[in-house]
């Protein structure tokens, strides 16, 4: 038996627990659907583990992040607001992670805590599923919005190698975005996003307009190109104004819940060892749960 002193959150050992335990931390965290999500795979896959929400206030951040690798977690999620504090903290950083400059998962590997950040990645894999051949020629994207959401898109855009113009209400936020990513990323005013809108092959909206409760996007979907993609990376509703004035024009449209259901396959796999499948049945339950069930 060992004397160390029990520094856990729970009363688990440290080692690795037959039960693998994750969860999500964020302040509020009650509107998670992480755990349905999580849930749902691992009563499909038959895997012995659970998921949980986990609220950790501001003021608990440190502490949380300190005594993570003693836990008796395997890993979590990470959402608002604390990604910049993973990101902090984090023993090594992938290299979305660095780019993005946010962390949404972290994992223990020889106690040390991994992290990434898989919303760039969800994203790609939403794009890549609902419109396969999106970045086969990439050319002018508008990045609606510039907060941390923004910066996860810019970095899926720019991997694809499209130029991205941000246009944010503020556009000093903006243009704090844009110096991340180099001379391909510019900075602009929202005032003027009917004009790129004209001359982009796809624009998403990271914003919270259109959001249920919030107004809707002000774009005049007349001036957009054939063809143009219009993606939003809200879910609530789930077809916002923006997509639903895109689909009366005849234009391709990709939901937010995708990027949802996506970004969450990496920190599956790292914290119980299978890689799961985004599936019909998955977006059912979770549409259901959003009310958003036709
Ligand atoms: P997240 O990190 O989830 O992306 P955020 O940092 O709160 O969230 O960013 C929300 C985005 O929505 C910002 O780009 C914000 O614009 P500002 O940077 O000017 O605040 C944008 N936004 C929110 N309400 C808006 C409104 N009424 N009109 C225009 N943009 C709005």
């Amino acid at each position: 038996m060992s004397d160390a002193p029990m520094t856990t959150l729970s009363n688990l050992p440290s080692s690795r627990p037959t039960v693998l335990r994750a969860g999500v931390i964020g302040w509020p965290i009650a509107h998670s659907r992480s755990p349905l999500i999580h849930g749902h795979w691992l009563s499909t896959l038959q895997i012995a583990g659970s998921y949980d929400r986990i609220a950790v206030p501001p003021s608990d951040i440190q502490r949380f992040l300190i005594d993570l690798p003693t836990s008796g977690l395997v890993g979590c999620n990470v959402t608002v607001p604390h990604k910049e504090a993973a990101f902090a903290a984090a023993d090594r950083l992938d290299d979305v992670a660095l780019a993005i400059g946010a962390v949404n998962t972290l994992w223990l590997e020889d106690g040390q805590r991994l992290a990434t950040n898989t919303d760039g990645p969800g994203f790609l894999a939403n794009l890549d599923e609902t419109v396969p051949t999106w970045s086969d020629r990439p050319g002018a994207a508008l990045v609606l919005g510039a907060g941390g959401a923004a910066r996860a898109v810019v970095w899926a855009l720019r991997e694809r190698g499209f130029t991205v113009r941000v246009a944010n209400r503020t556009r000093e936020r903006a243009a704090d975005l844009a110096d991340r990513f180099g001379p391909d990323v510019t900075a602009h005013s929202l005032n003027v996003a009917g004009d790129l809108a004209a001359e982009s092959a796809i624009i998403v909206n990271t914003t919270t307009l259109g959001m249920t409760g919030s107004e809707p996007l002000p774009l005049d979907m007349d001036r957009l190109a054939p063809g143009t993609i219009a993606s939003d990376i809200v879910y609530t509703p789930l077809i916002t104004p923006f997509l639903a004035g895109a689909r009366a024009r005849g234009l391709p449209i990709v939901d937010g819940l995708g990027m949802l259901l996506h970004q969450a396959v990496v920190g599956f796999a790292h914290w119980y060892g299978v890689t799961p499948k985004v599936t019909p049945d998955l977006r059912r339950l979770v549409l259901t749960d959003l009310g958003e069930a036709t």
